[in-house]
């Protein structure tokens, strides 16, 4: 849909209702008051992690500890991905971490100001460009999330795969034809809080909608339909084995490096099996872990976790295993022992974090 088949006077009577639901309904969150594009953009990042409660702690920690894109370009990354840390994928903190310096660097310490210049700056997409040139310099660009996709798609009837590439042209098309030019920022955030709010995902509440007269979805009783997502790719299934290997105060840990989602972060021995196995007599001598074993007391944790990725779906179990006073075998170089305070303040994934704490070797309160 374009200017031509949308009239203005329509485009008006749009943004005149979607306003003023707005003003009645926006929830008071703290990145809307504030035009400063630095934390507009902390807020946008963390948002594309968590939802908007679980969030919330996340900015008022970032923002405190780093209160300009100085501070944050200043930082040392393990402290940023330490932060991170509960967010989950965590090239996200590497991209604001790499972005900030960049802005700095390249930029004087001044965001630029069009979504255009905005998207060159490293893991920054489309929307979150859009969001902070409107929010922070009323760029009339729409922004479009999760949320405007839905909303568009079952208002205006639009079918297409909300995933493939043609829904981008499509949905940023009409976008434009939509957006306020008096007031851009004010109408992205009200696209993505009427779909938070009102337009959810499961069983909206249409009959009390502001768009209920005029909503393509609900006058063909389309929402379930709406908006069409393709297929999700199954996903495959890994078997994660980790041993705690330990002695009185020390563990052995070692910094992921490569290209996976948890590189840079530290965790424990690991073995990846083929198949999922019980007992770990099963498995431990095909993949040659006696030895490493050996003089050890081996305990297994109870708890059996699932961790859900984009793509993979994580089985992972966890073994303890405790050399009392003995020295601790000999690990590949990689490997490195740390003091378990030094280990409280390592970055690591959550799941090897809550581990640490269940098990009792790091306080289970510690921030
Ligand atoms: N989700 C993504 N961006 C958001 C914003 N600015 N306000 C509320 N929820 C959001």
């Amino acid at each position: 849909m374009t200017e031509d088949d949308m009239d203005k006077v329509e485009v008006l009577c749009f943004n005149k209702i979607l306003s003023k639901w707005y003003i009645q309904n926006a929830r008071d969150l703290l990145w809307r008051s504030t035009r400063d594009p630095y934390k507009i953009w902390l807020s946008e990042v963390i948002l594309q992690q968590t939802r908007v409660v679980q969030g919330t702690p996340y900015y008022v920690k970032f923002t405190s500890n780093y209160p300009t894109v100085y501070d944050l370009a200043a930082a040392p990354l393990q402290e940023v991905l330490r932060l991170w840390q509960g967010l989950g994928y965590y090239s996200r903190a590497r991209n604001l971490h790499a972005s900030a310096r960049m802005v700095v660097e390249e930029y004087g310490g001044e965001f630029p100001r069009t979504a255009r210049e905005l998207v060159k700056l490293k893991g920054l997409g489309a929307y979150t460009a859009a969001a902070i040139a409107s929010f922070a310099f009323d760029e009339p660009v729409p922004a479009i999330d999760g949320n405007v996709y839905r909303v568009m798609a079952r208002i205006f009837g639009i079918e297409t795969d909300i995933l493939s590439p043609a829904a981008k042209k499509e949905f940023f098309s009409l976008g434009q034809t939509l957006i306020s030019q008096d007031d851009p920022a004010t109408y992205n955030q009200a696209m993505i809080e009427f779909g938070a709010l009102q337009c959810v995902p499961v069983a909206p509440n249409c009959e009390v909608c502001v768009f209920k007269a005029r909503c393509f979805a609900y006058a063909h009783q389309a929402q379930d339909r709406l908006p069409v997502k393709a297929k999700k790719i199954k996903a495959r299934s890994r078997y994660l084995n980790y041993f705690i290997l330990y002695n009185g105060q020390r563990i052995a840990l070692k910094e992921r490096v490569g290209k996976g989602i948890w590189n840079g972060l530290y965790d424990f021995y690991e073995i990846e099996t083929q198949e999922p196995h019980g007992q770990l007599e099963d498995f431990a001598e095909s993949y040659g872990l006696n030895h490493l074993l050996r003089g050890g007391v081996v305990e297994p944790v109870d708890k059996a976790f699932v961790h859900l990725l984009t793509h993979q779906k994580l089985h992972v179990r966890f073994w303890k295993v405790d050399f009392g006073q003995q020295a601790l075998p000999a690990l590949p170089e990689a490997y490195g022992v740390f003091d378990l305070d030094r280990v409280g303040s390592l970055p690591k994934p959550i799941l090897i974090d809550q581990v640490l704490r269940q098990e009792g070797f790091l306080e289970q309160d510690e921030e």
